[in-house]
């Protein structure tokens, strides 16, 4: 057994704990994305057999999913032995699952595919229809499982601006990133690297580490 240290701005700390909604708003490169598919990779990594489902309103091709991002989480977090990438699925730890699909496409008949997923992660979701919310939300009820959603916020009657930060439902945690939540160069496979990873390591865990910004989430690896 060995223990996964991953550094998480202050700001994400409360989505590091189970809750049936978690959702992250916030202006753009402010580590939104990053957040969530380290976390996704972190969970089937701590969890096995997990199943996830990585979901975009309208997603034409998988160039438009956040397939890329987790293979370079699953990289830069040096976890490729237990993980297996396909053209359209990632395999995880313990016959666990990561598809990526769009809800545009989906029915209330073909969405029951998703029946069983204990995680589905929204990226950009200030475009999910509030149709496709509907849809969503009890399809995904498998125990323990939970909804994520990361989203720029662009009118407050979109639907999942609406539901997370005008509604409020129980079980829900939602917080706002901004620019400065955002750790450089930290475990990722990012365009930083070598000596400007490093150097952008220092000055960023130095900056952090100063105000108290930086927490360090452990995973335990079985
Ligand atoms: N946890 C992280 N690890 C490494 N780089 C990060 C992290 N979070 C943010 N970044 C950097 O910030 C940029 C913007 O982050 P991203 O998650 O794409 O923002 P958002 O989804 O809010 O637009 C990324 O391209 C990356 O360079
Ligand atoms: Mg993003």
């Amino acid at each position: 057994m060995s223990i996964l240290k991953i550094p998480t701005a202050k700001i994400f700390e409360p989505l590091l704990q189970p809750a049936r909604y978690k959702g992250v708003y916030g202006g753009r490169g402010s580590g939104k994305s990053h957040f969530f598919g380290e976390l996704l990779v972190e969970t089937c990594q701590a969890e096995r057999g997990t199943l996830a489902v990585c979901i975009r309103e309208a997603q034409r091709t998988l160039a438009q999913s956040s397939k890329r991002l987790i293979e370079g989480k699953i990289a830069g977090l040096g976890l490729g032995h237990g993980f297996k990438l396909f053209s359209d699925k990632i395999e995880t730890p313990g016959d666990g699952l990561i598809i990526f699909r769009g809800l545009q496409d989906h029915t209330a008949d073909s969405i029951k595919s998703l029946e069983g997923f204990r995680i589905a992660w929204i990226d950009e979701a200030q475009s999910l229809s509030a149709r496709s919310l509907a849809l969503l939300r009890p399809t995904i009820r498998a125990k323990d499982s939970e909804l994520w959603a990361s989203w720029n916020p662009r009118r407050k009657s979109d639907a999942i601006d609406d539901f997370l930060r005008g509604r409020q439902p129980d079980g829900a945690v939602v917080v706002k990133a901004n620019w400065r939540d955002k750790i450089l160069g930290f475990g990722t496979t990012d365009a930083l690297a070598g000596f400007a990873a490093i150097t952008a390591n220092l000055v960023v865990s130095f900056y952090f580490a100063k105000r108290g910004f930086e927490n360090v989430a452990r995973i335990i690896r079985r």
